[in-house]
C-alpha cells in the first residue's frame, strides 16, 4: 500500500510513565542507529493524566539504561486534541489505549490510530502493562518494543514509491 509518508509519530499508553516513554526512547535510538534521527518528530503521551509532569517509572529508566538508552529526562503528559493534527501515526500500546484514542480522535484522524505491535504481528496484540508487576515484566516489554521499533523504522524509511526505471535524473 502506498501511504502518505510518515514524518511524526506519537506513542501512547495509559500513564505515559512505563511503556510509551520506553517506546519513545527505544525508537529514537533505533532511528539514530540508522542515521535517521532529526528526520522525524517523535513524542509520547498517556490517555490518563495522573502522572503528568513525572519522570518515567524508575524500572523503565533502568531497563532502558541497561540497553544504553537514557530516558530519564522525559516528562509524562496527557494526550491533547492537537495531537490528532500534529502526528501522522498514533501508536497505542494496547487495545484499551487504542479504544480510548479512537473515542477522542476526530473522524479524519481515526485511521492514524494503530496498535504498535501491528508492526510485528497480524493478530491484535498488546504490549502488556508492567506497572503492577516486577522488574522482569519491564524486560519483556523492552524486548517487544525493540522488535516493533525495528519493524516500524523499516516501514517509515521505505520510499513511498520506487522511481520509474529509465527516468533517472540524469542531465545528459
Ligand atoms: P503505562 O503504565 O500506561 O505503561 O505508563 C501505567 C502507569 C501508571 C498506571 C497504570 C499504568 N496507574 O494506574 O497509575
Amino acid at each position: 500500500m502506498v501511504e502518505k509518508q510518515v514524518k511524526s509519530i506519537l506513542f501512547v499508553c495509559l500513564g505515559n510513565i512505563c511503556r510509551s516513554p520506553l517506546a519513545e526512547g527505544v525508537f529514537r535510538a533505533v532511528l539514530a542507529e540508522r542515521g535517521l534521527d532529526g528526520e522525524f518528530t517523535i513524542d509520547s503521551a498517556g490517555t490518563g493524566g495522573w502522572h503528568a509532569g513525572s519522570a518515567p517509572d524508575p524500572r523503565s529508566i533502568a531497563v532502558a539504561a541497561q540497553h544504553g538508552i537514557d530516558i530519564a529526562a522525559q516528562q509524562a503528559r496527557k494526550v491533547v486534541p492537537a495531537d490528532f493534527e500534529r502526528f501522522d501515526l498514533i501508536l497505542a500500546m494496547d487495545r484499551s489505549n487504542a479504544d480510548d484514542l479512537r473515542a477522542l480522535a476526530p473522524q479524519q484522524a481515526q485511521d492514524r490510530v494503530e496498535l504498535f505491535l501491528g508492526h510485528v504481528t497480524d493478530r491484535p496484540q498488546d504490549v502488556p502493562d508492567p506497572y503492577y508487576g516486577g522488574e522482569d515484566g519491564f524486560l519483556v516489554v523492552y524486548r517487544m518494543i525493540r522488535e516493533a521499533s525495528e519493524a516500524l523504522a523499516d516501514r517509515i524509511s521505505e520510499p513511498a514509491s520506487e522511481p520509474l526505471s529509465g527516468h533517472a535524473s540524469s542531465t545528459m
